[in-house]
């Protein structure tokens, strides 16, 4: 019989994350004042345990027992291998994918909302606020607060939470609360209300309710917590990268090529980061982050510093961005609907060494359902985006006759995502295409901000 899955045993998954900050250089964050901050301005919304790993330059970052405990839940994930896509693309390419919808919440998003939950918990934390997307990420955090019993609070994106009405339900089971945003709850989510009623929201304003409810606890007990962008939430998502690459030297397969999709990076890096290190190693591999056409921050918005929320309470990021008071188009992947790109995957574009690309909406789910009728699984419409470009490069191999391996990561399942995939079925789902004006218009907020260096790593 041929082999589909390559699965791991819990004792040969990996003991440590990989940090690329060991191995990259990058512009600092910067204040108000247009100065470096250091650790301390992030101790209103962090725990110092969490902003320490955030600015750890230490290689390999030990994973804590009662996290791999917690892990193993679902970890390690299945990679498989897509025989029968492959088989009908026709393609010599053999395609590998992780696959990361085997969680409890559905996505690769408790690989990060784990740990996050463990470290607050030593830290005293009783409470975490957050935003989210898709509800993935709101899911997840509920499900590892639930593990550690911590209290969660979850802003979900307005029209997210129009579109998915079961994963508030998802969240409320894992005992955590849920509001869509903006809200009356915050003066961030007040003010954009009063100017714009209508707003669909986005992570931007969600991430700014979230980080002023957890400042606004006099207690000092509440925290916030973000579920992509910053460095040590890809730190622990190298888990992905990590395995598959355990899983594929098990089997003698190494990749040419490696794909996922990125709406803050951070399943994109999980799976890329212990790779990127090869390539910067010399290796040739083509690594590929992909995001929709609609939100395209890597492939045409600038690297620049700008806020990670729109209220502006974060500090400056060195980032590919549309600028923080962007409102992405209401495209039904609203974990892609993101105005920047974490700083380490920005700072990797920036140099080369990442290759960005972007689909359609239509085109990502075209693609999704090639993945629904041959593998049998239906992927998240983010994840879909990552499988438009696996299956153009696969056809790209068939038509050059090579024998391509591409490696991309499921980021998860569609369950509960099928309003989207009713939509795109009978016909009335439709794409977004942004102007240039309109992209030089959003650009224009950054007119007076500080510029970041072109940096060479190596
Ligand atoms: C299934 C899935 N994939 C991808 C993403 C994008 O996030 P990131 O780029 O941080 O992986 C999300 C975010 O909500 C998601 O839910």
């Amino acid at each position: 019989m041929e082999i589909r899955k390559v699965l791991l045993t819990e004792d040969e998954m990996p003991r440590q994350w990989y940090n690329i900050l060991a191995d990259i250089k990058m512009n600092p964050p910067l204040g108000p004042d247009g100065k470096p901050v250091g650790p301390e301005m992030l101790t209103p919304i962090f725990p110092m345990n969490l902003i320490e790993q955030e600015v750890s330059s230490q290689r390999w970052i030990d994973i804590p027992e009662e996290v791999l405990g917690v892990y193993t839940i679902w970890r390690p994930s299945p990679l498989v291998r897509a025989r029968s896509l492959e088989k009908a693309l026709k393609t010599p390419a053999r395609i590998y994918f992780k696959n990361e919808s085997v969680s409890p919440p559905g996505s690769h998003k408790p690989n990060t909302a784990v740990p996050q939950a463990y470290y607050n918990k030593v830290f005293g934390t009783r409470k975490i606020t957050t935003e989210t997307g898709a509800g993935q990420w709101g899911s997840a955090l509920s499900f590892a607060c639930s593990q550690f019993g911590i209290e969660c609070k979850v802003f979900m994106v307005r029209v997210s939470f129009d579109q998915k009405p079961y994963r508030k339900s998802m969240m409320e089971a894992w005992g955590g609360k849920c509001v869509a945003s903006p809200s009356t709850e915050t003066k961030a989510g007040r003010d954009v209300l009063e100017k714009y009623p209508d707003t669909p929201g986005s992570l931007g304003i969600a991430i700014s309710e979230a980080v002023e409810a957890a400042v606004s606890d006099t207690t000092g007990k509440t925290k916030y917590s973000l579920g992509s962008v910053l460095n040590h939430v890809m730190l622990h998502q190298t888990i992905i990268g990590l395995e598959a690459k355990k899983q594929m030297e098990k089997i003698g397969e190494y990749p040419d090529i490696i794909i996922g999709c990125a709406g803050g990076g951070s399943n994109f890096a999980g799976l890329a980061f212990p790779f990127v290190l090869d390539k910067m190693n010399g290796k040739k591999i083509d690594i590929y982050p992909v995001e929709p056409s609609a939100c395209p921050t890597m492939t045409r918005a600038p690297f620049v510093y700008d806020h990670g929320d729109n209220a502006g309470y974060t500090p400056l990021l060195a980032m590919h961005s549309l600028g923080h008071a962007f409102v992405p188009p209401p495209i039904h992947t609203g974990g892609l609907r993101y105005h920047g790109m974490a700083p380490t995957v920005s700072q990797l574009v920036s140099e080369g060494i990442l290759e960005p690309r972007s689909v359609t909406q239509l085109a990502a789910f075209e693609a999704g359902i090639k993945v629904t009728r041959s593998e049998g699984l239906i992927p998240a419409p983010e994840s879909n985006h990552a499988v438009a470009c696996v299956i153009e490069e696969a056809l790209k191999a068939k038509e050059e006759g090579k024998e391509k391996v591409i490696l991309f990561n499921m980021s998860g399942h569609g369950l509960i995502d099928l309003g989207s995939y009713d939509k795109y079925l009978s016909g009335s789902l439709q794409n977004y295409e942004l102007s240039d004006e309109e992209l030089l218009e959003a650009e224009k907020i950054f007119e007076n901000y500080p510029k970041p260096q072109l940096i060479k790593s190596r």
